[in-house]
C-alpha cells in the first residue's frame, strides 16, 4: 500500500433508526470503517439491507442515530447546516439509484449546476461541465433537459455532474446498473482513470461483478453491519 494513502472518512459506531408507524427499525446497527483516499470500496447486500441509508449518513446527507461521521479527523455532524452543504458540494459527489437530475435544465446546465454553487467562475464551470460530458459520450446532447435523454442517458449526466467539483470521494449507488455493458465499461473506465490521476477514492452499491471484481475493497452488509471480504464471488 502506498505510504500517503490517509484516511479521508472514518466512520464509527453509527447508528440508523427509523422511526415508522409508531415503532423503531433499526437498520444500521454499530456500522464501523474507514476509506482511505484512493480507495476503491464496493458494497454488496440484500435488498433492504441499508447500503443507500448507509451512504446517505456517510454522505452526509441524512443524520445517524448515533456514531461519528469524520472527514480527514472532523466530525461532520458537529457544523452547522450551512457548513455542512458547503463542505459536501466541495468535497463528496453522489450518483443515486435514481439520478436526480433538474428537469428545467439542460444537461450542461445541471453539470454545471454544483460548481456555480461553489463560486467556480462560470467559463472555468462551462469548461469542466462539457469536457465531463463528452468524457461520458454525450458530446451531442449538451442541451438536451433530462426528459429529453434516455435513462443511461441521464446516468451519465449524473456521473459528470458528481465529479464536476472535483471532489476526492465518490458515493455511488448502483451507477451503471440502467446502462448496457459497452456504456458501463466506458463509465467505469472513466472512473478507474479518475481514481488513479486524482487519488478520488470511490465507495460503491454495485451487483457488477465486472465492477466489483475491480475494486480493491470489497464489503458486504448484513444484519445492519459491514463486514469485509477478501474476494468478491459471481
Ligand atoms: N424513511 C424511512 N422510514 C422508514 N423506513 C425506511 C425509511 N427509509 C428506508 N427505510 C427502510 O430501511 C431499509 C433499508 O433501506 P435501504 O434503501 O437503505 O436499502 P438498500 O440496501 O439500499 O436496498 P436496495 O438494494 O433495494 O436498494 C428498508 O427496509 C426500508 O424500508
Ligand atoms: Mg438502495
Amino acid at each position: 500500500m502506498n505510504d500517503d494513502r490517509k484516511p479521508v472518512l472514518e466512520i464509527q459506531d453509527l447508528h440508523k433508526t427509523y422511526y415508522h408507524m409508531g415503532k423503531d427499525v433499526s437498520i444500521l446497527r454499530g456500522v464501523n470503517f474507514t476509506v482511505n483516499s484512493g480507495d476503491l470500496v464496493s458494497i454488496v447486500g440484500k435488498s433492504g439491507v441499508g447500503k443507500s441509508t448507509l451512504l446517505h449518513v456517510a454522505g452526509t446527507l441524512d443524520k445517524p442515530t448515533s456514531g461519528r461521521v469524520l472527514y480527514e479527523g472532523q466530525d461532520v455532524f458537529a457544523m452547522s447546516e450551512k457548513e455542512l452543504a458547503s463542505f459536501r458540494n466541495a468535497q463528496l459527489g453522489f450518483v443515486f439509484q435514481f439520478h436526480h437530475l433538474l428537469p428545467e435544465f439542460t444537461a450542461l446546465e445541471n453539470v454545471m449546476l454544483p460548481a456555480l454553487i461553489g463560486r467556480i467562475d462560470f467559463s472555468l464551470a462551462r469548461e469542466r461541465a462539457e469536457s465531463l460530458l463528452l468524457e461520458v459520450g454525450l458530446k451531442e446532447r449538451l442541451t438536451h433537459r433530462p426528459g429529453e435523454l434516455s435513462g443511461g442517458e441521464q446516468q451519465r449526466v449524473a456521473i459528470a455532474r458528481s465529479l464536476v467539483m472535483e471532489p476526492r470521494l465518490i458515493f455511488a449507488d448502483e451507477p451503471t446498473g440502467n446502462l448496457d455493458e459497452r456504456t458501463s465499461d466506458g463509465v467505469h473506465e472513466l472512473l478507474f482513470r479518475l481514481n488513479t490521476e486524482r487519488q478520488l477514492a470511490f465507495v460503491i452499491v454495485t451487483h457488477s461483478f465486472a465492477l466489483a471484481k475491480r475494486m480493491t475493497r470489497h464489503v458486504v452488509m448484513r444484519d445492519g453491519q459491514m463486514f469485509t471480504q477478501s474476494e468478491v464471488s459471481d
